[in-house]
């Protein structure tokens, strides 16, 4: 299956795609990774892979207009599902319709708790004992579709919000290709159709 990949930044997610693709058994290749942010790390980063690159910001002109950009840019490198990593912004209903049930992304805690930003900061004042990450189908709700998988890691006595997260990032690289390469399996293979609408609702 052909992936897609958005970001905005770092691209350390991306990354751990990426080299999880490599394989010729694993049942997702990165056919395009694209950028909002044009500076974006993580693109040149894929540039020198040799992976295709497209970088569209979306200044100065109407949402609608930007996204039809990079929806074309996906669509012509032959696009079938997108993964958002650290893609910092919000798709239209418009966007996510068009691509339904095909968007994936990782968020880092463990849905439905602490949705949108600073998520280790939240951990850490609530004094949760256990944090960690998710994968999730986008749906036109922030953080909000159905979870296809977690991990969980330790909060520590006197963890800062950078230590955490870190930790976390680590499973993060770990998760996000195990449950993509399971969700591209499912959408090739219809036997394990079951198995996805079940986990569907997890
Ligand atoms: C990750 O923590 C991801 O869960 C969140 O944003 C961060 C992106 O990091 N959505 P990177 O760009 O993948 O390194």
């Amino acid at each position: 299956r052909k992936l897609g990949i958005l970001i905005s930044g770092r691209g350390s997610n991306m990354a751990a795609l990426v080299e999880a693709a490599r394989p010729s058994d694993c049942p997702f290749e990165v056919a395009l990774v694209a950028s909002d942010n044009p500076e974006a790390a993580g693109l040149a980063w894929a540039a020198e892979q040799g992976i295709a690159t497209f970088a569209q910001s979306p200044k100065g002109m109407p949402k609608a207009e930007y996204e039809a950009r990079i929806d074309a840019a996906l669509r012509s490198a032959g696009v079938e599902l997108i993964a958002l990593a650290g893609y910092m912004r919000l798709l239209s209903p418009g966007f996510v319709g068009r691509w339904a049930g095909r968007i994936l992304n990782i968020h880092p805690s463990l849905l439905p708790k602490y949705k949108g930003l600073d998520t280790h900061a939240r951990a850490i004042v609530a004094e949760d004992t256990v944090a960690g990450c998710s994968v999730h189908l986008v749906t036109e709700e922030l953080d909000a579709g159905a979870v296809l998988g977690q991990a969980k890691v330790p909060v520590l006595t006197g963890d800062t919000a950078e230590a955490l997260a870190a930790r976390v990032l680590v499973e993060e690289h770990r998760l996000y290709p195990r449950v993509l390469a399971e969700f591209a399996r499912t959408m090739t293979d219809p036997s394990l159709a079951r198995v996805r609408s079940l986990a569907l609702v997890l």
